[in-house]
């Protein structure tokens, strides 16, 4: 808690908090952790659960509604999100605008901000109805958006959603099918990677959902919201670790150099770190990393892949949890330590790798958005400052500076 009392002519403190550390910035119902016990809640329900038991779209349902769903609400659910994975045909010149190498994650900020342009109905935030028509537009038109611009970065043709397929398979082929060949979804790749998106479905108040969230307190519409989520994730302290991971894994390259790498991270003289390790929140296991963990082996076998990243990450993960520095400072594997290695096996870019995540939190972002816009007490978000400044001076004229 600071005093401002000589700082301003207001009487009251206020409490300086830098990175949120120990600052709850709103109520929510939706994700709940507990970081000491490496727990994850999804409205109530164990992430491991959820990731075993469940789809997708199951968890997209869970998160926006609070409750499961009924077969009857599943159904109807899927139908609503097919029905509007298309984008408009406009959409596509838009795209032709962008250079020809540029980062699918620039195209994914601007090309979800546009569609505050299409969708002038789902701007009217007052609505409930077109609250959650907008939900919907935007849970089905991300992985199409994302698809668009992977094919736009390799000079592949646009592939358009085919609908008789569940959401994760249409995702996979709109990515890599070409034309003029067959392209069948490989289930195991498809359940995987459904498996992928409700791991990073939510994960409450990070950096792009706190973003969604300041975004939206002004009133601002939710596809120029989602759109400032997927600037913010962008960066590489937040959606870009798991590519860190892979570039230190190469670097480790084999399991003889682990303990020299581990003696750089414990030594404070060197700012290397153990990418993949330690979490603002989680104190133990990351309960997501162990799922991920099993995911990426059952992905390798499938494919007949032999990664030897993935023998670099298990022995570095063996040795690191018996290290007493990483067992004293509770540094445990995070969801990105896993994560860049099955997808890479999948086929995907780096440069996709933080796109996959926008797919999946999108979700997180609406039902976060949705929920401070339902609140009836939830205010715009409007941090105070600590000013550090100049005191009050006069204006000096140019001649005499
Ligand atoms: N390797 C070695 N030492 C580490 C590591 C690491 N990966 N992470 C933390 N530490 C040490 C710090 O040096 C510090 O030591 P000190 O107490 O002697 O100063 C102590 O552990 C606490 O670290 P902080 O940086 O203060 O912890 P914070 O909660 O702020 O940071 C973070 C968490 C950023 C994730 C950090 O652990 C890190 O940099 N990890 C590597 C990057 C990474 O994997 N990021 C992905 C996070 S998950 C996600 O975004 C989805």
């Amino acid at each position: 808690v600071v005093d401002i009392r000589n700082l301003y002519s207001e009487t009251e403190m206020f409490t300086f908090d830098p990175g949120f550390t120990s600052t709850a910035s709103c109520e929510s119902k939706i994700t709940f952790i507990d970081g000491d016990a490496g727990v994850l809640l999804y409205r109530g329900y164990p992430i491991e659960q959820l990731a075993e038991h469940g789809d997708f779209l199951e968890t997209c349902y869970l998160l926006l509604y609070g409750e499961l769903p009924s077969a009857a609400e599943k159904a109807n659910f899927d139908y609503r999100i097919t029905r509007h994975t298309m984008v408009h045909e406009q959409m596509a010149r838009f795209f032709q605008g962008f250079r020809r190498d540029a980062h699918p994650m620039a195209v994914m900020v601007a090309s979800v901000g546009a569609l505050s342009a299409f969708y002038h109905d789902s701007t009217n935030i007052a609505d409930p109805v077109q609250r959650m028509v907008a939900s919907t537009r935007m849970i089905a038109k991300i992985p199409t958006l994302a698809a668009m611009a992977y094919k736009y970065s390799i000079g592949q043709p646009f592939v358009y959603p085919k609908n008789d397929l569940d959401y994760t398979s249409n995702f996979l082929r709109m990515c890599f099918a070409v034309p003029c060949e067959e392209y069948k979804v490989n289930p195991v790749l498809s359940r995987a990677l459904d498996r992928i998106f409700i791991l990073h479905a939510d994960h409450e108040q990070n950096a792009s959902t706190s973003t969604v969230r300041l975004s939206g307190s002004s009133g601002a519409n939710p596809f120029a919201c989602i759109a400032a989520g997927i600037a913010s994730l962008w960066g590489p302290a937040h959606g870009g670790a798991n590519e860190a991971v892979l570039k230190m894994l190469a670097e480790i390259g084999t399991p003889d150099r682990i303990p020299q790498f581990i003696a750089r991270a414990k030594d404070k003289n060197d700012p290397f770190r153990l990418m993949g390790f330690g979490h603002r929140v989680y104190k133990n296991y990351d309960p997501r990393a162990k799922i991920m963990q099993r995911t990426t082996r059952e992905v390798l076998n499938e494919l007949g892949v032999k990664d030897d990243l993935l023998d670099v990450a298990l022995e570095l993960e063996r040795i690191a949890l018996s290290d007493d520095y990483f067992i004293e400072k509770k540094l445990y594997p995070n969801i990105d330590f896993y994560s860049g290695i099955t997808l890479k096996a999948m086929n995907f870019p780096v440069a996709m790798f933080t796109v996959l995540f926008a797919v999946a939190r999108t979700v997180g972002w609406i039902a976060q958005w949705k929920e401070m816009i339902e609140d009836s007490g939830s205010k715009i978000g409007r941090p105070r400052q600590l000013y550090t400044g100049e005191k009050r001076r006069d204006y000096v004229p140019m001649s005499k500076r």
